[in-house]
Protein backbone atom coordinates (compact mmCIF):
# COMPACT_ATOMS: atom_id res chain seq x y z
CA UNK A 1 0.00 0.00 0.00
CA UNK A 2 1.39 3.63 -0.36
CA UNK A 3 1.15 6.08 1.88
CA UNK A 4 -1.09 9.33 0.41
CA UNK A 5 -2.36 12.27 2.24
CA UNK A 6 -5.37 10.04 2.70
CA UNK A 7 -3.90 7.00 4.38
CA UNK A 8 -5.38 6.38 7.75
CA UNK A 9 -1.98 5.74 9.78
CA UNK A 10 -1.96 4.35 12.60
CA UNK A 11 -2.02 6.07 16.20
CA UNK A 12 -0.07 4.91 18.73
CA UNK A 13 -0.62 6.54 22.01
CA UNK A 14 2.28 5.32 24.34
CA UNK A 15 1.12 6.48 28.11
CA UNK A 16 2.33 5.69 31.43
CA UNK A 17 -0.10 2.98 32.15
CA UNK A 18 -0.77 1.59 28.80
CA UNK A 19 -0.65 1.52 24.92
CA UNK A 20 -3.62 2.22 23.36
CA UNK A 21 -3.62 2.14 19.47
CA UNK A 22 -6.52 3.26 17.06
CA UNK A 23 -6.85 4.06 13.39
CA UNK A 24 -10.08 6.02 11.52
CA UNK A 25 -11.13 5.92 8.40
CA UNK A 26 -12.38 8.87 6.21
CA UNK A 27 -12.43 12.25 6.97
CA UNK A 28 -13.86 14.90 9.27
CA UNK A 29 -17.60 14.26 10.22
CA UNK A 30 -17.66 10.89 8.76
CA UNK A 31 -15.00 8.85 10.33
CA UNK A 32 -15.19 5.08 10.67
CA UNK A 33 -13.26 3.57 13.21
CA UNK A 34 -11.21 0.54 12.01
CA UNK A 35 -9.26 -0.56 15.06
CA UNK A 36 -8.77 0.33 18.60
CA UNK A 37 -6.76 -1.55 20.95
CA UNK A 38 -5.64 -1.04 24.57
CA UNK A 39 -2.75 -3.16 26.23
CA UNK A 40 -1.27 -2.18 29.60
CA UNK A 41 2.12 -1.92 30.08
CA UNK A 42 4.00 -3.26 33.48
CA UNK A 43 4.39 -0.47 36.18
CA UNK A 44 7.16 2.19 35.68
CA UNK A 45 8.14 0.74 31.99
CA UNK A 46 6.99 4.24 30.96
CA UNK A 47 8.07 6.80 33.71
CA UNK A 48 6.58 9.92 33.23
CA UNK A 49 6.35 9.77 28.94
CA UNK A 50 9.97 8.29 28.72
CA UNK A 51 10.36 4.86 27.80
CA UNK A 52 12.10 3.00 30.43
CA UNK A 53 11.88 -0.63 29.57
CA UNK A 54 12.23 -0.58 25.28
CA UNK A 55 12.12 -4.26 24.95
CA UNK A 56 8.38 -4.59 27.16
CA UNK A 57 6.71 -1.42 25.36
CA UNK A 58 8.44 -2.67 22.21
CA UNK A 59 6.61 -6.38 22.64
CA UNK A 60 3.54 -4.78 23.82
CA UNK A 61 2.65 -2.48 20.97
CA UNK A 62 4.25 -5.67 18.41
CA UNK A 63 1.54 -7.42 20.26
CA UNK A 64 -1.62 -5.13 19.96
CA UNK A 65 -0.66 -4.36 16.43
CA UNK A 66 -0.46 -7.82 15.73
CA UNK A 67 -4.17 -8.26 17.42
CA UNK A 68 -5.36 -5.79 15.78
CA UNK A 69 -4.40 -7.30 12.05
CA UNK A 70 -3.11 -4.22 10.77
CA UNK A 71 -2.81 -3.36 6.82
CA UNK A 72 -0.43 -0.34 7.14
CA UNK A 73 2.64 0.21 9.06
CA UNK A 74 2.48 4.21 8.92
CA UNK A 75 1.78 5.66 12.21
CA UNK A 76 1.68 8.57 14.06
CA UNK A 77 2.91 8.98 17.79
CA UNK A 78 2.61 11.59 20.22
CA UNK A 79 4.76 12.75 23.15
CA UNK A 80 4.34 14.85 26.51
CA UNK A 81 5.89 15.62 29.71
CA UNK A 82 9.80 17.05 30.62
CA UNK A 83 11.00 17.13 27.01
CA UNK A 84 8.36 18.99 25.09
CA UNK A 85 7.55 22.95 25.59
CA UNK A 86 5.19 25.08 24.13
CA UNK A 87 4.75 28.55 24.71
CA UNK A 88 3.05 31.58 22.89
CA UNK A 89 5.92 34.41 21.53
CA UNK A 90 5.24 37.12 19.64
CA UNK A 91 7.38 37.75 16.65
CA UNK A 92 7.61 40.46 14.04
CA UNK A 93 5.08 40.39 11.12
CA UNK A 94 6.53 38.03 8.45
CA UNK A 95 4.68 35.16 6.26
CA UNK A 96 5.36 31.75 6.73
CA UNK A 97 8.33 31.14 4.54
CA UNK A 98 10.36 34.10 6.29
CA UNK A 99 9.13 32.77 9.44
CA UNK A 100 10.90 29.30 9.11
CA UNK A 101 14.51 31.07 8.72
CA UNK A 102 13.41 33.21 11.47
CA UNK A 103 12.49 30.75 14.38
CA UNK A 104 14.84 29.06 14.61
CA UNK A 105 17.31 31.39 15.03
CA UNK A 106 15.14 33.19 17.30
CA UNK A 107 13.56 30.31 19.51
CA UNK A 108 17.04 29.66 21.88
CA UNK A 109 15.95 33.10 23.81
CA UNK A 110 12.55 31.07 24.94
CA UNK A 111 13.46 27.44 25.51
CA UNK A 112 14.83 26.12 28.52
CA UNK A 113 16.77 23.45 26.21
CA UNK A 114 20.27 23.67 24.45
CA UNK A 115 18.69 24.82 20.89
CA UNK A 116 21.09 22.09 19.30
CA UNK A 117 19.37 19.09 20.89
CA UNK A 118 15.43 19.68 20.05
CA UNK A 119 12.98 19.84 16.85
CA UNK A 120 11.60 23.16 16.33
CA UNK A 121 7.64 23.47 15.45
CA UNK A 122 6.10 26.77 15.12
CA UNK A 123 2.07 27.59 14.24
CA UNK A 124 1.10 31.17 13.25
CA UNK A 125 -1.54 31.67 15.71
CA UNK A 126 -5.32 33.09 13.94
CA UNK A 127 -6.76 36.33 14.88
CA UNK A 128 -3.92 38.25 14.74
CA UNK A 129 -3.19 40.09 11.87
CA UNK A 130 -1.68 38.63 8.61
CA UNK A 131 0.97 40.09 6.40
CA UNK A 132 -1.85 40.86 3.83
CA UNK A 133 -3.77 42.71 5.77
CA UNK A 134 -1.28 45.23 7.39
CA UNK A 135 -0.03 48.10 5.95
CA UNK A 136 3.78 48.59 5.40
CA UNK A 137 4.17 51.61 8.02
CA UNK A 138 3.33 49.29 10.80
CA UNK A 139 5.93 47.50 10.79
CA UNK A 140 6.29 47.48 14.46
CA UNK A 141 2.96 45.09 14.61
CA UNK A 142 4.10 41.75 15.70
CA UNK A 143 1.92 38.58 15.31
CA UNK A 144 1.77 35.48 18.01
CA UNK A 145 2.74 32.43 17.54
CA UNK A 146 2.85 28.86 19.12
CA UNK A 147 6.24 28.11 19.57
CA UNK A 148 6.90 23.87 20.12
CA UNK A 149 10.49 22.58 21.12
CA UNK A 150 10.81 18.96 21.87
CA UNK A 151 13.97 17.54 22.72
CA UNK A 152 15.48 15.26 19.72
CA UNK A 153 15.98 12.30 22.77
CA UNK A 154 12.39 11.99 22.98
CA UNK A 155 11.62 11.86 19.43
CA UNK A 156 14.58 9.45 18.73
CA UNK A 157 12.97 7.37 21.81
CA UNK A 158 8.97 6.83 19.94
CA UNK A 159 10.44 6.68 16.73
CA UNK A 160 12.53 3.75 17.94
CA UNK A 161 9.99 1.75 19.33
CA UNK A 162 8.07 2.26 16.69
CA UNK A 163 10.47 0.79 14.22
CA UNK A 164 11.59 -1.70 16.45
CA UNK A 165 7.77 -3.17 16.47
CA UNK A 166 7.26 -2.99 12.61
CA UNK A 167 5.84 0.31 12.35
CA UNK A 168 7.24 3.22 10.35
CA UNK A 169 6.71 6.30 12.21
CA UNK A 170 5.57 9.49 9.91
CA UNK A 171 4.50 11.42 12.35
CA UNK A 172 5.48 12.56 16.06
CA UNK A 173 2.55 14.98 17.10
CA UNK A 174 1.87 15.95 20.79
CA UNK A 175 -0.80 14.35 23.68
CA UNK A 176 -1.94 18.03 24.14
CA UNK A 177 -2.70 18.64 20.52
CA UNK A 178 -4.05 15.53 19.93
CA UNK A 179 -6.63 16.33 22.32
CA UNK A 180 -7.69 18.98 20.80
CA UNK A 181 -8.08 17.34 17.35
CA UNK A 182 -10.26 14.39 19.35
CA UNK A 183 -12.75 16.84 20.26
CA UNK A 184 -13.31 18.63 17.24
CA UNK A 185 -14.39 15.54 15.75
CA UNK A 186 -17.79 16.33 17.19
CA UNK A 187 -17.66 19.94 18.74
CA UNK A 188 -16.67 23.13 17.19
CA UNK A 189 -14.23 24.50 19.49
CA UNK A 190 -13.98 27.58 18.14
CA UNK A 191 -17.36 28.37 18.89
CA UNK A 192 -16.60 27.67 22.36
CA UNK A 193 -14.89 30.63 23.93
CA UNK A 194 -12.73 29.41 26.85
CA UNK A 195 -12.35 25.77 27.30
CA UNK A 196 -10.23 23.51 29.06
CA UNK A 197 -9.09 20.23 28.19
CA UNK A 198 -8.00 17.95 30.85
CA UNK A 199 -6.48 14.69 30.32
CA UNK A 200 -5.89 12.59 33.59
CA UNK A 201 -3.18 10.07 32.38
CA UNK A 202 -1.65 8.05 35.30
CA UNK A 203 1.48 9.98 35.11
CA UNK A 204 0.47 13.11 33.87
CA UNK A 205 -2.97 15.64 33.96
CA UNK A 206 -2.37 17.02 30.57
CA UNK A 207 -3.97 20.42 30.32
CA UNK A 208 -4.65 22.49 27.10
CA UNK A 209 -6.81 25.76 27.43
CA UNK A 210 -8.34 27.17 24.32
CA UNK A 211 -9.54 30.66 23.35
CA UNK A 212 -12.04 29.88 20.61
CA UNK A 213 -10.26 26.77 19.34
CA UNK A 214 -6.56 28.07 19.53
CA UNK A 215 -4.52 26.83 22.17
CA UNK A 216 -3.86 29.32 24.85
CA UNK A 217 -1.87 27.27 27.29
CA UNK A 218 -0.78 24.02 27.96
CA UNK A 219 0.95 22.03 30.82
CA UNK A 220 1.73 18.43 30.91
CA UNK A 221 1.49 18.59 35.22
CA UNK A 222 3.34 15.96 36.28
CA UNK A 223 0.98 14.40 38.76
CA UNK A 224 -1.74 11.89 37.35
CA UNK A 225 -3.93 8.95 38.98
CA UNK A 226 -0.83 7.12 39.55
CA UNK A 227 -0.48 9.16 42.90
CA UNK A 228 -3.95 7.48 43.96
CA UNK A 229 -2.71 3.85 42.69
CA UNK A 230 0.37 4.69 45.25
CA UNK A 231 -2.01 5.90 48.20
CA UNK A 232 -3.74 3.06 48.08
CA UNK A 233 -1.21 0.51 47.85
CA UNK A 234 0.40 2.06 50.53
CA UNK A 235 -2.70 2.57 52.68
CA UNK A 236 -3.88 -1.46 52.31
CA UNK A 237 -0.80 -2.76 51.61
CA UNK A 238 -0.83 -4.27 48.12
CA UNK A 239 0.14 -4.80 44.97
CA UNK A 240 0.15 -2.35 42.11
CA UNK A 241 -2.07 -4.20 40.14
CA UNK A 242 -4.41 -5.02 43.37
CA UNK A 243 -4.15 -1.53 44.10
CA UNK A 244 -5.57 -0.40 40.28
CA UNK A 245 -7.98 -3.32 41.02
CA UNK A 246 -10.04 -1.39 43.48
CA UNK A 247 -10.39 2.02 41.17
CA UNK A 248 -12.51 0.01 38.72
CA UNK A 249 -14.39 -1.10 41.89
CA UNK A 250 -12.48 -4.00 43.83
CA UNK A 251 -12.87 -3.55 48.05
CA UNK A 252 -10.13 -4.66 49.90
CA UNK A 253 -10.42 -7.41 52.71
CA UNK A 254 -11.32 -5.17 56.00
CA UNK A 255 -11.42 -2.16 53.58
CA UNK A 256 -14.62 0.89 54.17
CA UNK A 257 -15.75 1.87 50.56
CA UNK A 258 -15.78 5.57 52.27
CA UNK A 259 -11.68 5.23 52.86
CA UNK A 260 -11.09 4.40 49.29
CA UNK A 261 -13.13 7.86 48.11
CA UNK A 262 -11.61 9.44 50.93
CA UNK A 263 -7.93 8.30 49.60
CA UNK A 264 -8.91 8.98 45.79
CA UNK A 265 -10.42 12.64 46.70
CA UNK A 266 -7.58 13.44 48.81
CA UNK A 267 -4.75 12.12 45.69
CA UNK A 268 -6.64 14.68 43.66
CA UNK A 269 -5.60 17.85 45.89
CA UNK A 270 -2.24 18.43 44.33
CA UNK A 271 -3.88 18.24 41.19
CA UNK A 272 -6.48 20.81 41.69
CA UNK A 273 -3.58 22.84 43.17
CA UNK A 274 -1.82 22.55 39.77
CA UNK A 275 -5.07 23.53 38.14
CA UNK A 276 -6.19 26.40 39.60
CA UNK A 277 -2.93 27.72 39.07
CA UNK A 278 -2.93 27.16 35.81
CA UNK A 279 -6.45 28.47 35.13
CA UNK A 280 -5.15 32.00 36.86
CA UNK A 281 -2.15 32.05 35.05
CA UNK A 282 -4.56 32.09 31.95
CA UNK A 283 -7.09 34.35 33.18
CA UNK A 284 -4.42 36.77 34.22
CA UNK A 285 -2.71 36.49 30.62
CA UNK A 286 -5.63 36.45 28.17
CA UNK A 287 -8.35 38.34 30.01
CA UNK A 288 -10.45 35.65 29.91
CA UNK A 289 -11.70 32.88 32.16
CA UNK A 290 -12.08 29.19 31.26
CA UNK A 291 -16.00 28.26 30.78
CA UNK A 292 -16.04 25.15 30.73
CA UNK A 293 -13.87 22.02 30.69
CA UNK A 294 -13.66 18.31 29.01
CA UNK A 295 -12.47 15.37 31.29
CA UNK A 296 -10.56 13.04 29.39
CA UNK A 297 -7.98 9.94 30.21
CA UNK A 298 -8.39 7.05 32.60
CA UNK A 299 -8.93 9.06 35.79
CA UNK A 300 -12.21 10.49 33.72
CA UNK A 301 -14.15 6.55 34.37
CA UNK A 302 -13.78 7.38 37.70
CA UNK A 303 -17.47 7.43 38.85
CA UNK A 304 -18.72 11.17 40.16
CA UNK A 305 -15.21 12.44 38.73
CA UNK A 306 -17.09 15.12 36.65
CA UNK A 307 -18.82 16.45 39.17
CA UNK A 308 -16.69 16.37 41.97
CA UNK A 309 -14.38 18.51 39.44
CA UNK A 310 -16.99 20.69 38.14
CA UNK A 311 -17.76 21.52 42.00
CA UNK A 312 -14.17 22.37 42.72
CA UNK A 313 -13.03 24.39 39.39
CA UNK A 314 -16.01 26.07 39.51
CA UNK A 315 -17.00 25.56 35.75
CA UNK A 316 -19.01 22.83 34.26
CA UNK A 317 -17.74 19.65 33.41
CA UNK A 318 -18.14 17.02 31.04
CA UNK A 319 -16.81 13.36 30.68
CA UNK A 320 -15.65 13.51 26.62
CA UNK A 321 -16.51 10.74 24.43
CA UNK A 322 -14.39 10.58 21.11
CA UNK A 323 -16.62 7.95 19.70
CA UNK A 324 -19.44 9.77 20.12
CA UNK A 325 -19.29 10.72 16.05
CA UNK A 326 -17.40 7.84 14.66
CA UNK A 327 -18.88 5.08 13.48
CA UNK A 328 -18.01 1.85 14.41
CA UNK A 329 -16.79 -0.02 11.67
CA UNK A 330 -17.34 -3.54 9.99
CA UNK A 331 -14.81 -4.98 12.96
CA UNK A 332 -17.11 -6.27 15.65
CA UNK A 333 -16.25 -3.21 17.98
CA UNK A 334 -18.30 -4.70 21.48
CA UNK A 335 -19.63 -0.88 21.69
CA UNK A 336 -20.63 -1.24 25.38
CA UNK A 337 -17.09 -1.57 26.13
CA UNK A 338 -15.54 1.22 24.09
CA UNK A 339 -17.42 2.89 25.36
CA UNK A 340 -17.12 2.31 28.68
CA UNK A 341 -13.16 2.83 28.13
CA UNK A 342 -13.77 6.20 25.78
CA UNK A 343 -12.36 8.51 27.63
CA UNK A 344 -8.90 6.83 27.51
CA UNK A 345 -9.12 6.47 23.68
CA UNK A 346 -8.92 10.44 23.44
CA UNK A 347 -5.30 11.10 22.50
CA UNK A 348 -5.53 7.74 19.58
CA UNK A 349 -8.82 9.14 18.48
CA UNK A 350 -7.12 12.57 18.03
CA UNK A 351 -3.82 11.36 16.82
CA UNK A 352 -6.07 8.92 14.34
CA UNK A 353 -7.35 12.25 12.33
CA UNK A 354 -3.77 13.21 11.39
CA UNK A 355 -3.30 12.57 8.17
CA UNK A 356 0.56 12.43 6.37
CA UNK A 357 0.33 15.42 3.57
CA UNK A 358 3.38 15.29 0.79
CA UNK A 359 4.49 18.15 -0.34
N1 LIG B 1 -12.25 2.43 35.05
C1 LIG B 1 -11.39 3.20 35.70
N2 LIG B 1 -11.77 3.89 36.78
C2 LIG B 1 -10.90 4.69 37.43
N3 LIG B 1 -9.62 4.88 37.07
C3 LIG B 1 -9.19 4.21 36.01
C4 LIG B 1 -10.04 3.35 35.26
N4 LIG B 1 -9.33 2.83 34.24
C5 LIG B 1 -8.10 3.35 34.33
N5 LIG B 1 -8.01 4.17 35.39
C6 LIG B 1 -6.83 4.92 35.85
O1 LIG B 1 -6.43 5.80 34.82
C7 LIG B 1 -5.01 5.95 34.82
C8 LIG B 1 -4.47 5.66 33.44
O2 LIG B 1 -5.04 6.57 32.53
P1 LIG B 1 -4.52 6.70 31.04
O3 LIG B 1 -4.61 5.39 30.37
O4 LIG B 1 -5.23 7.85 30.45
O5 LIG B 1 -2.99 7.05 31.33
P2 LIG B 1 -1.76 6.97 30.33
O6 LIG B 1 -2.15 7.59 29.05
O7 LIG B 1 -1.26 5.57 30.25
O8 LIG B 1 -0.68 7.83 31.11
P3 LIG B 1 -0.04 9.27 30.81
O9 LIG B 1 -0.86 9.97 29.78
O10 LIG B 1 -0.08 9.98 32.13
O11 LIG B 1 1.35 8.98 30.37
C9 LIG B 1 -4.48 4.92 35.84
O12 LIG B 1 -4.13 5.61 37.02
C10 LIG B 1 -5.67 4.00 36.06
O13 LIG B 1 -5.69 3.50 37.37
MG1 LIG C 1 -2.14 9.49 28.27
Amino acid sequence: MFLSAKTPLLAVDIGSNSIKVGRLMGTPGKYELLNFGVMPLESESVIEGVVQDEDHVVDALARLVKAEDMDTPYAVASVAGEAVMIKKIKVPMMNQEELEEFIPQEAEQYIPFDIDDVRIDFQILEGTPTLEEHELEEEEEKQEILLVAVQNEIIDSRSNVLTAAGLKPVIIDLDVFAMVNAINISRNLQDMGSVAIIDLGGAFTHLNILMDGVTSYTRDIPVGQDACTNTLMEKYELEYRESENIKVGAIPEGAEKEEIIEAIIESFEPILDELHKSFEFFSTTSNSQVEQAFLCGGGAMIPGVDGFLADRLGVPVEIFNPMEAVRLGSRKFDAQSLGQMAPMATVAIGLATRRFDYI
